[in-house]
This record gives C-alpha cells, sequence and structure tokens, in this order.
C-alpha cells in the first residue's frame, strides 16, 4: 500500500512553472531517492509533502496528495500535525542552541510532555536509532554546537525520529558531510526504513543506488522516469535517465 500517493501535480512559484503533472506512488517502509540536475523541482516535491511550501508567498498547487489516507491540502488538515507525521531533516544540520539532550527532547516539551522518565527514555532510544548514543551518552548536557558536523546531523535525525513520524523527509542530508560522517548518515537510512518511510533528494548517484528501493529521475519539472533502483542504474528505460545517471549532463 502507498503512504504517499502524488496525483497529477503541478506546482508554481508565481508565473514559474516548477511541477508539471507529478503522479507517484510511495510504498510504506522504503527508501525512495530523487534525484536530477539542479533546478529540476526536487526540492519543490520533497517540500510539498509537509505543506513547507505554505511558507512561500505567491504560489500554487493544483492535483492531490495524498499522505497517510489524507489528503493534506484539505483545508480540515492541522499543519502542525501533518509535520509531526512526517518529519524533515535538511541539507545543513540545524540544531538549536540548547543542549544535546534539550534538541531532542524539544519537539515533547512542546506538546506538553514533562514526565523526566519518559523524556530521558525517548532521548535515548532516538539517539540509539540515530546512531549517536554511543557517542555522546556522556555528554547530553553539552551544547549541540560543540558536535561535528556529521555528529550534528544525526542528532537532527534524533530530533526528527523523537516525536515518531512515519515519514522522514531528507534533502540532501549528507552533502555538507565528509566521507566518514557521509557512510554512517547512509548506514543510518538503510536501517531506519524498516520502521520508515524515507524520501531523499540526492546528487550523488552512489548514494542514491546504495541506499534507496526506488529511485525517481526529475528533469526541468517533470518526473521522466520512476521505478526500482536496481533497474533503473543497471538499464534505465529511457536515455535521458542512463545520460544522467552516467554523469553525461547536469
Ligand atoms: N522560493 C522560490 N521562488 C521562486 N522560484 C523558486 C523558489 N524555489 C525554487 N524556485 C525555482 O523552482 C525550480 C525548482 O527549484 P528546486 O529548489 O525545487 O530545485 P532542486 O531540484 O531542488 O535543485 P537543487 O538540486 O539545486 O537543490 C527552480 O527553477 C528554482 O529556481
Ligand atoms: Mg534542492
Amino acid at each position: 500500500m502507498d503512504i504517499i500517493s502524488a496525483e497529477n501535480i503541478d506546482f508554481y512559484y508565481g508565473d514559474f512553472h516548477a511541477l508539471k503533472g507529478i503522479s507517484m506512488g510511495i510504498e510504506e517502509n522504503s527508501v525512495t531517492a530523487l534525484i536530477g540536475p539542479s533546478g529540476c523541482g526536487k526540492s519543490t516535491f520533497l517540500r510539498l509533502m509537509n505543506r513547507m511550501n505554505d511558507l512561500i508567498d505567491n504560489t500554487r498547487m493544483t492535483g492531490n496528495l495524498i499522505i497517510d489516507g489524507q489528503n493534506i491540502y484539505d483545508k480540515k488538515v492541522d499543519v502542525d500535525s501533518l509535520r509531526t507525521k512526517v518529519g524533515m531533516v535538511f541539507q545543513k544540520p540545524n540544531p538549536f542552541p540548547k543542549s544535546i539532550f534539550e534538541n531532542v527532547a524539544y519537539g515533547l516539551r512542546v506538546a506538553g510532555e514533562k514526565d523526566r522518565y519518559v523524556l530521558e527514555e525517548v532521548v535515548e532510544n532516538s539517539l540509539k536509532s540515530a546512531a549517536l548514543w554511543d557517542e555522546v551518552k556522556d555528554q547530553l548536557k553539552k551544547s549541540a554546537f560543540e558536535l561535528s558536523g556529521g555528529q550534528q546531523q544525526r542528532l537532527c535525525i534524533a530530533r526528527a525520529l523523537a516525536i515518531k513520524p512515519k515519514i522522514i523527509l531528507m534533502d540532501e542530508p549528507a552533502s555538507a558531510l565528509d566521507p566518514l560522517s557521509t557512510s554512517k548518515i547512509e548506514d543510518l537510512i538503510f536501517t531506519l526504513r524498516n520502521d520508515y518511510t524515507i524520501v531523499i533528494v540526492t546528487h550523488n548517484m552512489q548514494q542514491a543506488s546504495r541506499i534507496s528501493d526506488k529511485t525517481a529521475f526529475f528533469y526541468l519539472g517533470e518526473l521522466i522516469e520512476y521505478g526500482e533502483t536496481r533497474q533503473m542504474f543497471l538499464k534505465p528505460r529511457l536515455e535521458a535517465t542512463q545520460n544522467y545517471i552516467t554523469g553525461r549532463f547536469g
């Protein structure tokens, strides 16, 4: 069953037609990579899934985006609870100016959780799931800014996990990181797929082929080809996909 279903989506920034007739389904507990040259609409499409584009003036969308059985652009939808279900991790790690503990506990505190025991348990479990616990367990009171970039990004993933989302959107989550941190994030994404649905934008073709179940190739606002990652990388249906994947353009 698809947990995300985009049905004929068009999106405009003012007069600019950024997404054209996008239809695609994303299965639960899978990793989907969005690839394509700069400006093709990957981030725009990703941001539609938790209504982050609502924050940009003078934009317009048509079509339907169904997430977990709900049309998320329906007027009745509560955007805060949507963003609890659909978490996001950005390109640059963006920890809050707080301790490691408080970064991860933040979402629960905002939701009114005060029980110290509950907070400690969620922080520990989230840091474990984000493969950061062993590195920080003795320094939870330290400022998040004292962590390395790669650790900060795993902290941001832990913060996203703490509010128990079903879906995690990641926009080039490893592009600002060194190779070792990148491979840690990749391993992490690979294990998280057992419990979460992950949609990730990446410019790194090896990364897409290593970690994703399905790959979607965008070009100039259109979804050109979408399929099993293995098949896309071994034998794409279209020449344009082949050219992009092998680095002949983009
Ligand atoms: N806030 C905005 N206002 C106007 N146009 C925008 C805005 N954000 C993006 N665009 C335009 O929409 C198109 C798609 O942008 P988007 O950021 O989705 O591309 P992308 O595939 O994520 O690119 P990149 O790989 O460089 O991140 C681009 O032509 C971009 O200039
Ligand atoms: Mg982008």
